[in-house]
């Protein structure tokens, strides 16, 4: 029997975005984006789910804590995210649409340095109850 388990944390953030992409007209953004287009932003309330997967620790019954796997995430995701207007705010958004798609790559990034590489690590990121985006997949 393996004795790999994942354990998950999830944690949320609130952040404003607008999709657009600058190479197309006005007329076009509004087009694909809608109401993510909007000039002056909009805001959304985002859940995130982190799952590890890994051995358990035959003496402390662990994959990892979970206590170690929040401050990770507080740090190094939740600090730079939360209360942020994520194209202004964020370097690597204003070349890259902030998409759930592309956000979700960033805090996979970000996290899989902080990780040990005998973890597996995929990212969950709610941007509704209803859309919501996983990599990797
Ligand atoms: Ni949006």
């Amino acid at each position: 029997m393996s004795n790999r388990v994942s354990v998950y944390r999830r944690e949320h953030f609130n952040a404003a975005h607008r999709l657009y992409n600058p190479s197309w007209s006005d007329e076009k953004n509004t087009a694909v984006f809608g109401k993510c287009n909007n000039h002056n932003y909009h805001g959304h309330n985002y859940d995130l789910e982190v799952k590890v997967t890994g051995t358990i620790d035959p003496e402390t019954g662990y994959v990892m804590d979970l206590k170690v796997l929040s401050d990770l995430i507080n740090e190094y995701v939740l600090d730079i995210l939360d209360h942020k207007n994520l194209n202004l705010d964020i370097a690597y958004f204003k070349t890259v649409n902030p998409t759930a798609e592309n956000i979700c790559v960033f805090i996979y990034d970000i996290l899989r340095k902080k990780i040990e590489e005998n973890y597996d690590l995929q990212i969950r990121l709610y941007e509704t109850e209803r859309n919501y985006v996983e990599y990797p997949c």
